[in-house]
């Protein structure tokens, strides 16, 4: 899929800004502060209701504004005709539009627009809690298996209420019980799904991250699903009176986490920030390549300030994968990017300046 327009209102520094991106490379530069990661923020919040940069609370409205608007129009590169997307967020709730109509559920807005992204915030996956990981898995699952959100969903609602029992005076064991079966019977589908999606994922990891960090040997990832390998509803019966005591629930798929072990590199305290952020990258582009090849369209591919995060080599075989796909990249930079040669015709040029947006056409 791809993005032919896009329209942002009140985000940041940005009143009013509409840019026509085309497919292939599409290279957004300008000074420090001149708005550029703003872009990418925008499509990130309609694809997935927030930015990598945090949620509206974190000054994602414009100051002195009550409310922002993205707008896109896609095209889904399958054939269908082309969608028109846009949410809004008012003082205190969000609403979303397909095609002009109001639709329900956000998540339906986020179906239609599949994004990958890498940024300076990024080495977080590597870095960061379980909590990066889990979404990153679950973006996958998310766009690919369609029951996933259902029993997401029922999981973490399920949660949520175990948790509010345990912390009862006294508690009701049969409610317990209840929303234990719940929690067990989603908890293991979407471990299922986690898992399987790890497996396939491996291989296409490998491939890139042989490219991308040759020194660090073989890879290979572990998964853990969250609690130990007996089934989920025996784990959480006895876990019930250590949960009781700390007032929330320690063991599921909510603390599940996965990491990367290479043949070179004995574990994640020993990468340097460079090999970190090439794990990422490479997880990033391999997540985009498997999407690829399971839904037969590439999603958008958001890239932040990527000459300042690489080398000259990693940043040329970064944009060289990318030009000869079939991706549409969205790259900001503070220079013009050294564009593969024999792809220029797949590259514009955006110049972002004090919140405008000028194409170089
Ligand atoms: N809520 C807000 N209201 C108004 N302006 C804001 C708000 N939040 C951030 N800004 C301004 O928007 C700009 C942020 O731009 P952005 O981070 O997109 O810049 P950039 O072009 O990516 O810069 P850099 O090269 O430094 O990464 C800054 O000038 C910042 O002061
Ligand atoms: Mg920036």
């Amino acid at each position: 899929m791809w993005i032919e327009r896009l329209r942002i209102e009140r985000l940041r520094l940005f009143e009013e800004v509409e840019l026509g991106f085309r497919r292939g490379l599409n290279v957004l530069v300008g000074a420090n502060g001149a708005g550029k990661t703003s872009v990418l923020e925008a499509v990130h919040v309609l694809a997935n209701g927030r930015s990598f940069r945090g949620n509206v609370r974190d000054g994602l409205i414009r100051s002195g504004s009550a409310a922002l608007r993205i707008y896109a129009e896609l095209d889904p590169d399958d054939g269908s005709t082309v969608r028109r997307i846009g949410v809004e967020r008012g003082t205190r709730d969000w609403s979303a539009r397909i095609d002009g109509s109001p639709v329900p559920l956000l998540s339906d807005v986020y179906r239609e627009l599949a994004v990958v992204c890498f940024e300076p915030g990024s080495h977080a996956l590597i870095a960061g809690t379980s909590e990066h990981r889990r979404r990153f898995l679950d973006w996958a699952l998310f766009h690919v298996e369609h029951a996933f959100l259902a029993d997401w969903r029922g999981y973490q609602r399920a949660l949520r209420q175990r948790n509010a029992l345990l912390k009862q005076p006294a508690v009701d064991v049969a409610l317990l019980d209840a929303w234990e079966a719940d929690m067990a019977q989603a908890g293991e589908r979407l471990t299922v799904h986690r898992r399987d999606y790890l497996a396939r994922f491996e291989p296409v990891l490998l491939d890139v991250a042989r490219r991308f960090l040759p020194e660090a040997g073989q890879l290979e990832l572990r998964f853990q699903q969250g609690w130990g390998d007996r089934p989920l509803a025996d784990a959480l019966q006895n876990a019930r009176n250590r949960d009781m005591a700390i007032g929330h629930t320690t063991v599921g798929p909510h603390r599940a986490d996965w990491e990367i072990r290479y043949e070179r590199l004995p574990s994640r305290e020993t990468f340097s920030r460079g090999q970190e952020k090439l794990t990422v990258l490479a997880c990033v582009l391999a997540q985009a390549e498997l999407f690829a090849a399971d839904r037969g369209s590439w999603p958008v591919v958001l890239l932040d300030d990527l000459a300042s995060e690489l080398d000259a080599g990693h940043l040329a075989l970064t944009l060289d994968r990318l030009v000869h796909s079939a991706a549409q990249v969205l790259v900001t930079g503070t220079a013009a990017l050294p564009i593969v040669s024999g792809a220029e015709d797949r590259a514009t040029v955006f110049h972002v300046e004090h919140a405008r947006v000028r194409r170089e056409d």
